[in-house]
């Protein structure tokens, strides 16, 4: 218990780059980096959880890798018990006798995350739990965050929301939601086994960890770090490499621009056309990589192809991320 938090600030701050770095150009210009930050506890769940409950696609993460014995807890091994309060009174296991046999699967969100936010966003996602969690299967929702309390609440809000539209008969509703729990304490101070696997059973492989992006300008001694969700679809085969790259405003990118060439497009989510539209455009003008910002107060989302645009490989890679207005006010 306790450890969690701390080991989360002190990665996040030992991984940002320092300004004034001797290896940046002296262009005058922004630059972008990639990098993923791990930290001792960055168990995140989603994908796993998706492929074992058929919520959504997953993020192609690699198998459970095998935990440490530490943990003294294996795949296959019977769950030890536990007591977990809940935004809807005490959960336990094992339940009492009366009760049909449940399999309970794990989730802890972080806005860290920009895959998590996008997974809690999006109707799809919230859609596909709503209509394909098996019978008898609970999920418990949690969250890494300080902010548990609220981050579980709006997680709840998001999916009776859904839950409302898509489940008109009330008893069905009633079954779904009694088979839904949502702890407010973050999951460092659950006080029991629960902490220990998230952070022993973690994902290992790429896509794992916090995906983010950081701009540095040895103009304005600033950094400005933003979490970013990579397009993953079968279009965008490519990822990002670790040398920092030069950005350029490529404003929506519905037209191609001949001020990207041999810099990342940094572009907004408005104009008139698709992400496909827009990454094929900056791909077409030269640019070594698609940055889609979305309007403030917009979560990230998913860049998707549609249709036969999904048979048309794109060679560059793309991400999307939050309004950074300093960025924005730099580049222009
Ligand atoms: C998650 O973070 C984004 C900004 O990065 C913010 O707009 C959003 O409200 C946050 N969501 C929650 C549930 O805290
Ligand atoms: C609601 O669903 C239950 C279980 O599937 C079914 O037995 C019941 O008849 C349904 N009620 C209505 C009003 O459709
Ligand atoms: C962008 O392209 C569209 C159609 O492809 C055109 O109508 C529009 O004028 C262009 N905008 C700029 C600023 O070039
Ligand atoms: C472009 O605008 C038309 C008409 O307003 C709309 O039907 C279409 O969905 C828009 N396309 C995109 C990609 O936003």
């Amino acid at each position: 218990m306790g450890r969690g938090l701390g080991a989360w600030s002190l990665l996040l701050l030992l991984g940002l780059p320092r300004s004034g770095a001797g290896d940046i150009s002296t262009e005058k210009l922004w630059m972008v980096k990639e990098r993923v930050v791990y930290g001792d506890d960055s168990g995140l769940p989603g994908p796993r959880a998706s492929l074992e409950g058929g919520w959504g696609s997953g993020s192609g993460a690699a198998a459970p890798p095998a935990p440490p014995p530490a943990s003294g807890l294996e795949p296959g091994m019977l769950a030890p018990a536990f007591t977990l309060d809940t935004l809807d009174g005490e959960l336990r296991f094992p339940p009492a006798k009366e009760q049909r046999p449940r399999s309970f699967i794990f989730q802890a969100f972080t806005n860290k995350s920009g895959f998590l936010e996008c997974l809690w966003s999006c109707q799809a996602s919230l859609v596909a739990l709503v209509n394909r969690l098996p019978q008898r299967s609970h999920v418990v929702f949690l969250s890494f965050d300080d902010s548990a309390s609220t981050d579980v609440r709006w997680m709840k809000r998001q999916l009776v929301g859904v839950m409302e539209e898509r489940l008109k008969n009330i008893s069905m509703f009633k079954d779904l939601l009694s088979r839904l729990h949502f702890v407010p304490i973050p999951v460092y101070a659950l006080g029991n086994w629960i902490p220990a696997i998230f952070y022993a059973w973690r994902c290992q492989d790429h896509n794992c960890g916090l995906a983010q992006v950081a701009f540095t300008s040895p103009e304005l001694k600033l950094t400005v770090v933003a979490k970013r969700l990579d397009a993953r679809y079968d279009w965008i085969m490519k990822i990002w490499r670790s040398a920092p790259y030069i950005l350029r405003d490529g404003g929506d990118g519905c037209n191609i621009s001949s001020r990207v060439k041999g810099a990342v497009a940094f572009i907004s989510d408005e104009g008139n056309c698709s992400y496909f539209t827009k990454v094929i455009n900056m791909a077409t003008s030269q640019a070594l990589g698609v940055l889609v910002y979305v309007r403030p107060g917009l979560p990230l989302q998913d860049m998707n192809c549609q249709g036969a645009e999904c048979l048309t490989a794109i060679n560059i890679p793309a991400s999307i991320m939050h309004f950074q207005k300093d960025v924005i006010d730099a580049l222009r």
